[in-house]
C-alpha cells in the first residue's frame, strides 16, 4: 500500500522540560531564553520538532501542569517577548515547536474556576463538574491520580468538584459547548502566533460516562477506579473530531495525543491516516508492563518477550490505518537507560545506544527526551526531602501510612520509578550544578554529571550524542526507516529484541541485545553479504552467525 507521506511523519520530536533545561538568569530554574541558547545544540543533534512542556502561567502545583491562563507565560519562564524571539529563532533553524496544550483541567486559579466556584449560577458554574454530596459524602468512589479522593469539597455553594488529578487541577466539563469554544480559540490565538502543534495532555479523559458511576475497588484499594468512566470516553471522538473542524484545520500542525488506556483498536479512531483527529497517540501499555501490585510502584524488571508482544502489537495493527509515535521515556517516566537498560558504568553508553536503535528503527515518529541523547540514568535520591514531584510524595504519603508499604522499601520504589527521575537538571558540563545554572536548581542534580554530560560527549565520537546524532541523520536519509513494514522475528527470545523493516525494494534487519549474555545468532540468508548501517560495537562487517556482545546493536541491509 502506498504511504501517505507527511512531514511529521518523517519528524524526529525532542521533548524540553523547560524547568529543567537550561536557567539563563541564575534563579535556580530552566526559562525560555536558556532554550533559545541551546537552539544550535539541538540543531547540531538534528532534531526538527520541539515539544514544549508547558510554560504557560501557573502556580505550579504540578509544575506547570496547572495553567492559570493559557494566554500569558509563567513568570520563572519569562515573557511573551522571549517566547516570540524563542520561536521565530527555532523557526530560523528549521525547528517547529510544538505547544503542550492542557486541556483535561485548569488550575483551580484560572479566573474561569475562581468564577465557577462563586455561585451556582455563576456563568461559569457549568465549565466544571459540580456535584452534591451523596449520603454526605463524595460524590462516587473515585480515587484521584494523585492519591485522595478525585472530589473536593467546595463550601461556598456546599458542593464538590470532579479532579482527576489534584485538587489544584479542576476537571474541565467538555459537554458543555462553551469550554469547547473558548480552548479551540485559544488553540488558534497560539497558531496565529506561529506555532506548529499540540501534544495534548491526557487528551483520553476529557469526556466523562454521565451519571458518574462509582468504580470498582481492588483489594485492599483505597478507592475506586475511574478508568473505565473517563478513559476514551463517550465523546471523545466527536470532540476530537470538532477540534480538527474548529481550530486545527486550515494550519498545517503536528498532534499528538497522550492517551493513557489506549488499546490499537481506539488508536486507529486517533490517530486515523485520515486525519480526522489527531497525528498520533502516545500509548502506555509498554510502561504498564513493569506495573505490579501497586501500581507504577515496585522496582520490577520488564520482561522482554512481554516487550516485543505490545510493540509488535502497536506495530503491526496501525499498519496503513494509522500511524505510531515511538518514546521510551518523557517527563513522567523514569530514564530508560535504567529502566529497560544498563546504567552500570560498563554497560551505560552500550545499552543506551542499543536502546536507540530499537526504538528509532522502528515505524513511527521518534520522540527524544531531554538528556535521553545523552545516556542520562535515574537519581540516587537520598530522602523524601528531595523529591519535589506531586505524584511521588503523595504516593510515599498514602502507601506508608495505609501501611501499603514499608518507608525504606517506598523509597526505593520511588527512586527506581518517580518521574523526578527524569526532572532533574540537563547535565551540560561538569563545572557547578552541570551548567544547568549559577544558582541553587529548584531540584537536586544528578551527581554523575562529571562524567555524563553534553560537553564531553560533544567533544567525543564515540558518544551517545553522536551515536543519536547518526540514528537521526539515517532516518532522513533513508525512506525505508520511515515507511517501511514491520516485522518482528523470534518474538520468544528472552534477550534479543530482532525485526525487520521493508520498503520498495528495501529491507533492513535490526538486532538488539536487552542482555549481558553473548549471543550466536544466525543470519537470515538474505543478509549474509549485507552492509552494516550502524553499529554500538564500531561493526563495520557482519558475520554469517554474528556473535552478538552485551548490549549490542546492530542494523544491517
Ligand atoms: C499528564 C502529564 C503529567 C501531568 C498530568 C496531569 O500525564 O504528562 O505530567 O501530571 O497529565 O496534567
Amino acid at each position: 500500500m502506498e504511504e501517505n507521506k507527511k512531514w511529521w511523519k518523517e519528524s524526529v520530536v525532542y521533548q524540553i522540560y523547560p524547568r529543567s533545561f537550561k536557567d539563563s538568569d541564575g534563579d535556580g530554574i530552566g526559562d525560555i531564553r536558556g532554550i533559545t541558547q541551546k537552539l544550535d545544540y539541538l540543531r547540531e543533534l538534528g532534531i526538527n520538532v520541539i515539544w514544549l512542556s508547558p510554560v504557560y502561567q501557573s502556580p505550579n502545583d504540578d509544575n506547570g501542569y496547572d495553567i492559570s491562563d493559557y494566554q500569558a507565560i509563567m513568570k520563572e519562564f519569562g515573557t511573551m517577548e522571549d517566547f516570540d524571539h524563542m520561536l521565530s529563532s527555532a523557526h530560523e533553524r528549521g525547528i517547529r515547536i510544538m505547544m503542550d496544550l492542557v486541556v483535561n483541567h485548569t488550575s483551580d486559579e484560572h479566573k474561569w474556576f475562581m468564577e465557577s466556584r462563586k455561585s451556582k449560577d455563576n456563568p461559569y458554574r457549568d465549565y466544571y463538574i459540580w456535584r452534591e454530596a451523596k449520603e454526605g459524602k463524595e460524590p462516587n468512589n473515585w480515587g484521584s491520580c494523585f492519591g485522595g479522593s478525585a472530589w473536593k469539597y467546595d463550601e461556598a455553594t456546599d458542593m464538590y468538584y470532579l479532579h482527576l488529578f489534584s485538587p489544584k487541577q479542576p476537571d474541565l466539563n467538555w459537554d458543555n459547548e462553551k469550554v469547547r469554544r473558548e480552548v479551540f480559540d485559544m488553540m488558534k490565538w497560539w497558531l496565529d502566533k506561529g506555532v506548529d502543534g499540540f501534544r495534548m495532555d491526557v487528551i483520553s479523559m476529557i469526556s466523562k460516562v454521565p451519571g458518574l458511576p462509582d468504580g470498582s475497588k481492588g483489594e485492599g484499594a483505597l478507592y475506586g477506579d475511574f478508568g473505565p468512566f473517563v478513559i476514551n470516553g463517550p465523546h471523545v471522538h466527536d470532540y476530537l473530531k470538532e477540534m480538527r473542524r474548529q481550530a486545527l484545520s486550515g494550519y498545517d500542525t503536528i498532534t499528538v495525543g497522550e492517551t493513557s488506556g489506549v488499546t490499537v483498536e481506539e488508536a486507529v479512531r486517533y490517530a486515523a491516516d485520515d486525519e480526522s483527529e489527531l497525528n498520533m497517540v502516545f500509548q502506555f501499555e509498554q510502561n504498564d508492563l513493569d506495573n505490579g501490585e501497586h501500581g507504577k510502584w515496585n522496582v520490577k524488571k520488564i520482561y522482554l518477550p512481554d516487550l516485543k508482544k505490545v510493540l509488535n502489537r502497536w506495530q503491526t495493527y496501525l499498519e496503513g490505518k494509522a500511524w505510531n509515535s515511538l518514546y521510551w521515556s518523557n517527563h513522567d517516566q523514569p530514564r530508560v537507560v535504567s529502566r529497560f537498560g544498563n546504567d552500570s558504568e560498563e554497560y551505560r553508553e552500550l545499552s543506551a545506544k542499543m536502546l536507540a536503535v530499537c526504538l528509532h528503527m522502528m515505524k513511527g515518529t521518534p520522540y527524544v527526551y531531554q538528556g535521553e541523547e545523552l545516556g542520562m540514568t535515574n537519581v540516587p535520591f537520598d530522602s523524601l526531602e528531595e523529591f519535589r514531584d506531586i505524584e511521588s510524595i503523595n504516593a510515599y504519603h498514602e502507601y506508608t501510612e495505609n501501611n501499603l508499604a514499608g518507608k525504606g522499601e517506598m523509597l526505593e520504589f520511588l527512586r527506581y520509578k518517580s518521574r523526578d527521575n527524569a526532572r532533574t537538571p540537563m547535565q551540560w558540563d561538569d563545572s557547578a550544578n552541570a551548567g544547568f545554572s549559577e544558582g541553587t536548581p529548584w531540584i537536586k542534580v544528578n551527581p554523575n554529571y562529571t562524567k555524563v554530560n553534553a560537553a564531553e560527549q560533544l567533544g567525543r565520537d564515540s558518544s551517545v550524542f553522536r551515536f543519536y546524532q547518526k540514528l537521526i541523520q539515517l532516518r532522513k536519509q533513508n525512506p525505508v526507516i520511515v515507511y517501511g513494514r514491520f516485522e518482528l522475528l523470534m518474538p520468544e527470545d528472552e534477550d534479543i529484541f530482532m525485526y525487520t523493516r521493508t520498503y520498495e525494494d528495501k529491507k533492513l534487519l535490526v538486532i538488539c541485545n536487552f542482555s549481558k549474555n553473548e549471543r550466536k545468532i544466525p543470519l537470515p540468508d538474505e543478509f549474509a553479504a549485507g552492509s552494516v548501517w550502524i553499529s554500538n560495537y564500531g561493526k563495520t562487517e557482519i558475520e554469517k552467525d554474528i556473535a552478538l556482545q552485551a548490549y549490542e546493536a546492530i542494523v544491517v541491509s
